[in-house]
């Protein structure tokens, strides 16, 4: 099927990132907009975008878009949509959303609505007063935000920043599709020393690697439209194989990650050895007081403690006044840092070469930038 319009939300600060490495793959009508990428495509797009977006949180069908301030507006617009293209008889739909600022503001009520709608329009269309939901999982999710309603269809199952190798974690761990972005924004290349002085589970040096090496971050796990009888079963098979043809496993890439707990480290171990770059990284038991700048050229990625979850503010802004001691100017060598805390500059001692507003979750944070 061609022409269908995708939106993958992201994280806040986040659309222009997902923009670009959706046109990095040649995909059409890409659009930014807060809080989600729009773009379009076929079948063929949807598991290429599963199987290799870093930075996005899921992909999903945006099937409508229309206004609507009563229940049967919304009901009649639902109703409208060519739900058979995608659910078969006795595939499964759920419906879950939300509604901000708008007439319509029970979201159970709405769900109820919208389920009511699909399964008028299927039972029509299959000729049946009952469906009985046994088969493939359609979650279909709702939105509505000023009187506006997207209805979308998931497409990822669990959100695309579980990649399959953190299966356990450390008390503070990043996100990956966030660690993946610091990366992208580090402009982290196939020839890269990188590394991570606070590196806990090791996403960052992980995320590092995976990017270096070209390994799409999704080859290893499944979504829950490969189970949908209307994509054939070759789509998803193809798009894994073009994408394990663009790894580059000669890269000469190399990332050191170290931190002060040796459990967490354990951790990240085993997260590079599930990832397939355990031989890129080494994990090292250090301070951050003793790290020193062992090579001539290299990009310093780290997500230190912000005095919140981990240690109090001011041993996080003690620990930011010590990284502006060890991480020295030096031409080769770039650093970027994220935290929330206004004052970090201040500590540091030195103001950001560039700013990066980011949200780690719902707290907005800066990545500030140093290119020497
Ligand atoms: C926010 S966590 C990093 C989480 C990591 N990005 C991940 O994905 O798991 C901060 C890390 O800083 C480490 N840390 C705190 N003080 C340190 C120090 N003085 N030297 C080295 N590491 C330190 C903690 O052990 C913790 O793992």
């Amino acid at each position: 099927m061609s022409n269908l319009t995708f939106s993958a939300p992201c994280l806040f600060g986040m659309e222009g990132i997902v923009a670009n490495e959706l046109r990095f793959m040649n995909v059409q009508d890409v659009k930014a907009e807060t809080g989600r990428v729009l773009f379009s495509g076929d079948f063929s797009t949807l598991a290429k975008a599963n199987i290799s977006l870093r930075c996005a949180e899921r992909v999903q069908i945006l099937v409508g878009e229309f206004y609507a301030t009563s229940f049967e507006e919304l009901f009649d617009n639902v109703l409208r949509l060519p739900w058979e293209e995608f659910i078969f008889k006795n595939e499964a739909f759920p419906v879950k959303g939300n509604c901000l600022d708008s007439k319509l503001m029970s979201v159970s009520d709405c769900q109820k609505i919208i389920k009511k709608a699909v399964a008028k329009r299927l039972g029509d269309k299959y000729s049946t007063a009952w469906l009985c939901e046994e088969g493939s999982v359609h979650q279909i999710q709702f939105l509505i935000r000023k009187d506006k309603v997207s209805i979308l269809l998931d497409t990822s199952g669990p959100s695309l920043h579980k990649r399959g190798y953190r299966k356990e974690s450390n008390d503070a761990p990043i996100s990956e599709t966030l660690a993946a972005a610091m990366v992208e924004l580090s402009r982290v290349r196939k020839d890269h020393f990188v590394t991570d002085p606070m590196c806990g589970s090791g996403t960052i040096v992980i995320e590092a690697a995976l990017k270096a090496l070209g390994i799409a971050p999704g080859i290893n796990r499944s979504f829950s439209s490969e189970l949908w009888k209307c994509i054939p079963q070759e789509v998803f098979a193809r798009e894994r194989e073009y994408a394990r043809s663009l790894e580059r496993k000669d890269a000469n890439f190399f990332a050191v990650g170290s931190d002060i707990d040796s459990q967490a480290l354990e951790l990240a171990k085993k997260n590079a050895e599930l990832a397939g770059v355990s031989e890129y990284i080494e994990f090292v038991n250090k301070d951050l007081h003793d790290f020193t700048l062992e090579r001539e050229r290299g990009t310093l990625i780290t997500n230190p403690p912000y005095g919140e979850r981990l240690l109090n503010i001011k041993e996080a802004e003690e620990l930011y006044r010590t990284m502006g001691k060890v991480f020295k100017r030096c031409p080769g060598w770039s650093y970027a840092v994220i935290t929330p805390d206004d004052d970090f500059e201040k500590c540091f001692g030195r103001r950001a070469d560039k700013r990066r507003k980011l949200y780690n979750g719902m707290l907005q944070c800066q990545l500030y930038m140093y290119y020497l």
